[in-house]
């Protein structure tokens, strides 16, 4: 527990400044060199402003009052402080995929990662622009899913017979070339606001054969099949798209019911059992709040589990004197505590985790792509070629059709 009172195909191209940086291995060093592979871009040319500047934050102001509504600034929950005070609208993916498919104004700066901003910009009217104030923001657990993996995963569940009754169903975190794979396939998106209402969904469009290829975290695939579906851990195996044949039999994959990726968060698969058990012993009557990312065994212990938002509303509910410990990426867990003086609020895990890719979206970074917007000039853009957009659109469109949310993945059980 830490006191927080211390301490493939080319599926996007985005454009930085001049240059040009296809989009599709999480290994490679941030900021180094492009990498084809990857989710996101790697290089942020630019010419921004130092981080040392001491007038950053005014120059923020006075660049988004300058632009009035000619752009909207959207930020995650796991944004930084002084970036996430920048945003005219906050929340989970699911939240700002739908603030996104609203907005009016032109210009859209997410403050999040790539496949958010991708989201958006498949959701958003063709005349409007969204900006990644640093193309470097990928998230690792997108890099784990590639789309030409995807397409031998899928002539593998053919060859054993079974892709007929299978929903490929992907997490919002994967890029436009997998999620626009599921749309043409039938399949759709969740989020982890939604994963259960969405995998309910996927199994509806099959009979009683009904598969769900669920991609690209397994966590939160194992954690909706069984904590909220209420199938058996055996009833699902794990693809794992580096081993030949996905390291699964063709008796395997017949007698699965769901068929999970072999991809996770490393911010959220450090979590582990032991640390809900010590929390209880240290903080007793505490209540253990948690993001499905998360392993099965943390969430299966935990008292609550949910997306971002999600949590930030049971913090808000939660009484004076509260005791909770949180396990989801610490910028968000740090403002709670900061927020809620009057509650006891904690880190679940003893060493410090930030999601690293998130974090890359700072004050200089905001600055330059406002400032360049007041000057008339568009810098990291992300768009989606229209082939893609098309297929990734109908599974978000799918997904955002879904009716509400749900409250607690641990509700059904
Ligand atoms: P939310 O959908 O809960 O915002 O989570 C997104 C994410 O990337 C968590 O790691
Ligand atoms: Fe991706 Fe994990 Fe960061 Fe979320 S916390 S953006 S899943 S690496």
């Amino acid at each position: 527990m830490t006191a927080l009172t211390q301490p493939r195909p080319a599926e996007t191209t985005a454009t930085a400044g001049a240059s040009t940086i296809p989009a599709g291995s999480p290994l490679l060093l941030l900021g180094r060199r492009a990498d084809p592979d990857a989710e996101r871009g790697v290089l942020c040319p630019g010419d921004l402003p130092s981080a040392s500047d001491p007038d950053l934050a005014d120059r923020a102001r006075r660049a988004r009052a300058a632009l009035g509504d000619r752009v909207i600034v959207l930020g995650h929950h796991y944004q930084r402080d002084d970036v996430i005070r920048f945003a005219d609208a906050t929340g989970d993916s699911f939240k700002l995929a739908q603030v996104a498919a609203a907005a009016d104004a032109p210009n859209i700066v997410f403050c999040g990662v790539h496949f958010m901003a991708e989201s958006a910009s498949i959701l958003a009217r063709p005349d409007q622009t969204v900006i990644l104030p640093d193309l470097a923001a990928g998230c690792s657990m997108a890099d784990m899913a590639q789309h030409s993996q995807l397409v031998d995963a899928w002539a593998r569940l053919e060859r054993a017979g079974v892709a007929t009754t299978t929903v490929p169903l992907t997490y919002m975190n994967s890029t436009a070339a997998i999620k626009a794979f599921c749309g043409e396939h039938g399949g759709a998106i969740c989020t982890s606001s939604n994963a259960p209402r969405a995998m309910r969904w996927a199994f509806e469009q099959q009979g009683a054969d009904g598969k769900v290829l669920f991609l690209p975290d397994q966590h939160l695939g194992r954690n909706t099949a069984v904590l909220s579906l209420g199938l058996e851990l055996d009833d699902c195996v794990v693809y794992d798209p580096w081993k030949p044949d996905g390291g699964l039999t063709d008796d395997e994959l017949r007698a699965a019911t769901v068929v999970l990726w072999k991809g996770h968060c490393s911010v959220h698969a450090r979590f582990t059992p032991q640390m809900v058990t010590a929390i209880r012993q240290e903080l007793p009557g505490v209540e253990v709040m948690v993001h499905p990312e998360c392993r099965y065994e943390v969430v299966r212990d935990a008292d609550r589990v949910g997306s971002t938002g999600q949590i930030i509303r049971w913090v808000e509910e939660a009484p004076a004197g509260a005791r909770i410990a949180i396990a989801t990426e610490l910028n968000l867990v740090k403002r709670l505590a900061a927020e809620h003086p009057d509650k006891e609020v904690v880190f679940l895990d003893d060493t410090v985790c930030f999601c690293a890719t998130m974090n890359r979206i700072d004050l200089p970074h905001l600055v330059w792509v406002l400032e360049s917007l007041v000057a008339g000039e568009v810098v990291n853009e992300v768009r989606v070629p229209d082939d893609v957009r098309h297929w990734s659109r109908v599974a978000l469109e799918r997904m955002l059709a879904l009716p509400g949310d749900d409250a607690s993945l641990l509700a059904a059980r």
